[in-house]
């Protein structure tokens, strides 16, 4: 009896929390930010928030990394949810994203683009769209070295810039290969994988965020960090982009030794949580040893990854 009323509560809570609507909770928020942005006439997108403080930091459409992201969210939401609202918002934010497929300069063009065309493409398969996604394969394919066998991450007068980031992009080499059979792509992305595989990782799976190569000669020339603790700790969201970047490598390769490199690299993200039962991590694992102020933030994109 006891255990009956005991399951039957359980029940009752279970229940009341899938009664609330995780998918219906997101339309709503994330359209109330379409409309703010609709209204700013889609000249910029949300990059980043701070905890407490109301306002999203926007940065201009052709000048970010996570300006793909926006529109992703309301191609994901379709796959759940196909509603014309939702299209329509997917479509709005996506559309003036088109002339990234031309730009040569960053290697970021793989995360706006298959977050936004790359999702749109696979649900509703408009050619145009993946022309877009070609054009923007043969914009990065210019970024590629022989010798280095890497996509140039950063563009610096200091040497040939990789960085774990980069391995986010590939999948638009993958996939544009996949379209086209054009073999070229795929070996690029394939070498740049790996490469990475054993220039950015330490002996326990941690992650270095940037190697540096001499363009003439391929060899590293210094691994260091730009966005970390420290040159030798792990920037927690560098972590995680390398676990995605190399499931997705395995996806399209089947390659094992890039499955073993994304499944070493998740051990490594998992055992460096603060607590097993707190799955955000600390915005860079090592930043404990920072003692300046004890307050440390942490990337709850990062865990989102
Ligand atoms: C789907 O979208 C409609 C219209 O915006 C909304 O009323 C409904 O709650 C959504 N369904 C789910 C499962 O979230
Ligand atoms: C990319 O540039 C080419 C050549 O200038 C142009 O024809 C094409 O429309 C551009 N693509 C996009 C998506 O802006
Ligand atoms: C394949 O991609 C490479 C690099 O972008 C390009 O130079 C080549 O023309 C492409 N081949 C075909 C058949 O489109
Ligand atoms: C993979 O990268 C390693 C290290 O740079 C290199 O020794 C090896 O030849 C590469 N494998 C292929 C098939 O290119
Ligand atoms: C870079 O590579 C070139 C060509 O192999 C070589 O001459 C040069 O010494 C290398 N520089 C460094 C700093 O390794
Ligand atoms: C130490 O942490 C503080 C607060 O997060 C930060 O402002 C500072 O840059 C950190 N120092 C280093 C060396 O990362
Ligand atoms: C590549 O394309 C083929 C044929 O369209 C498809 O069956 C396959 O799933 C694709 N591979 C990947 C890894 O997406
Ligand atoms: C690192 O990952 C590799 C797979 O690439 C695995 O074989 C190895 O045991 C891992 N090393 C540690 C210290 O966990």
């Amino acid at each position: 009896m006891v255990a009956l009323l005991l399951l039957t509560t359980l029940l009752m809570i279970s229940s009341s929390v899938t009664a609330f609507n995780t998918i219906g909770y997101a339309n709503a928020q994330y359209s109330i930010l379409y409309n703010q942005y609709r209204d700013l006439s889609f000249q910029s997108y949300p990059f980043m928030g701070y905890p407490l403080q109301r306002d999203w930091i926007s940065l201009p459409i052709l000048h970010s990394f996570t300006n793909g992201f926006f529109s992703g969210i309301f191609w994901n939401l379709l796959e759940i949810n196909a509603t014309t609202d939702i299209l329509k918002m997917a479509t709005d934010l996506m559309l003036p994203l088109a002339p990234v497929a031309n730009i040569t300069d960053t290697h970021d063009v793989g995360f706006v683009i298959m977050s936004s065309f790359g999702h749109a493409y696979r649900l509703l398969k408009i050619p145009e769209y993946l022309q877009i996604i070609l054009t923007t394969a043969s914009s990065l394919s210019t970024r590629y070295s022989p010798i280095v066998r890497c996509t140039r991450s950063w563009d610096s007068k200091e040497g040939f810039l990789v960085i774990i980031d980069n391995m986010m992009n590939l999948e638009l080499l993958f996939e544009a290969s996949n379209q086209t059979n054009n073999q070229t792509w795929y070996n690029m992305a394939w070498q740049h994988a790996n490469r990475t595989m054993y220039e950015h990782f330490r002996t326990d799976n941690s992650t270095y965020h940037v190697v540096e190569y001499n363009e003439t000669g391929g060899n590293v020339l210094r691994k260091y960090t730009a966005q970390g603790y420290a040159d030798w700790s792990t920037w927690s969201r560098g972590q995680a982009w390398a676990v995605h970047g190399f499931t997705i490598a395995y996806r399209y390769t089947k390659y094992q030794p890039f499955l073993d490199k994304a499944i070493g690299a998740a051990n490594y993200f998992l055992s460096h949580l603060p607590s097993s039962t707190d799955l955000i991590p600390y915005w860079d694992f090592d930043a404990s040893h920072n003692s300046t102020i004890p307050y440390q933030p942490r990337d709850t994109s990062a865990a989102a990854i």
